[in-house]
């Protein structure tokens, strides 16, 4: 089940380099676990991330900050598992990869030998690229992050959109080229103007793939837990819902409760 213009037996880097090229949309989510990422996978999206997001919806953090780089490889490994068709991305999570680019290159390591992903996502620009650079140089692919970089939230104070004044949107332009021009294979933008996501995604020549940025780039990702309707409390401009879960899901578990209550749950064709 696929709404893809071309089949692509497997999605790699270059496919999505190819499919900006050919002007077909990048249709990206993420997954934590096997269950999910199998369905993911089945319905034809063409990327998972494996986002440390999965420390808000998986782990009920407040912030993407707690989540340890071991469990993101627990988390992609399961994913991996799934997995026949995506192209899968795992995000470095906060505290390992800032301090240098060795301990970098030994998290990247890491996620790749321990989950079997295929890239790996790093937040941030020029303070970053000479850790991208030796991650890059190990043949592991890196897809950037631009714009509201959740990681660095007490730096910024709030989710609020970013890159709103010319200076702030000059260094993301600048930060995008750059991390074309070092060899990233694609690039978020998070919550950042449309216009500005639609200038990036014409500068550069590389997927700029984005959330809550408009429609004019070259694909887009949400929270799987939030597109699904899985969350309920989080309502931000930039999310469609496509399913409403946790309505679906209380009135699934008020049900079987009922049923086991009264005596109802199992029946005789429900039993050995
Ligand atoms: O962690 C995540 O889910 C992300 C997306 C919001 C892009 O980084």
């Amino acid at each position: 089940m696929s709404v893809a213009k071309r089949e692509y037996k497997r999605i790699t880097t270059k496919t999505l380099v190819d499919m900006k090229k050919n002007g077909e949309k990048i249709a990206m989510l993420t997954a934590y676990d096997y269950s999910m990422a199998k369905i993911v996978d089945n319905a034809g999206i063409d990327v998972i991330l494996v986002g440390d997001s999965a420390s808000n919806v998986m782990a009920g953090h407040e912030t993407t900050l707690p989540i340890t780089l071991d469990q993101m490889i627990y988390h992609a490994a399961s994913v991996v598992r799934a997995v026949e068709r995506c192209l899968v991305v795992v995000d470095l999570p906060f505290g390992s990869y800032q301090s240098d680019p060795k301990e970098a290159l030994r998290s990247s390591i890491r996620i790749m030998k321990e989950s079997g992903a295929h890239a790996v996502k790093l937040e941030g620009g020029k303070e970053i690229k000479e850790s991208i650079k030796r991650i890059l140089n190990a043949g592991i692919p890196v897809m950037g992050h631009l714009g509201l970089t959740p990681q660095s939230i007490y730096k910024f104070g709030t989710y609020t959109v970013r890159a709103k004044e010319e200076e702030e949107a000059n260094r993301l332009i600048s930060d995008a080229l750059m991390l074309e021009k070092i060899g990233c294979f694609a690039v978020v933008l998070e919550k950042v103007p449309a216009v500005l996501a639609k200038k990036v995604a014409e500068q550069i020549s590389i997927p700029v793939i984005v959330i809550g940025a408009g429609g004019d780039v070259d694909g887009q990702v949400l929270v799987i837990h939030d597109m699904i309707g899985m969350t309920h409390e989080f309502n931000p401009r930039f999310l469609r819902r496509y399913l409403n879960l946790y309505n679906d899901m209380t009135n699934a578990f008020v049900q079987y409760s009922k049923d086991v209550k009264e005596g109802d749950f199992p029946n005789e064709k429900e039993q050995y």
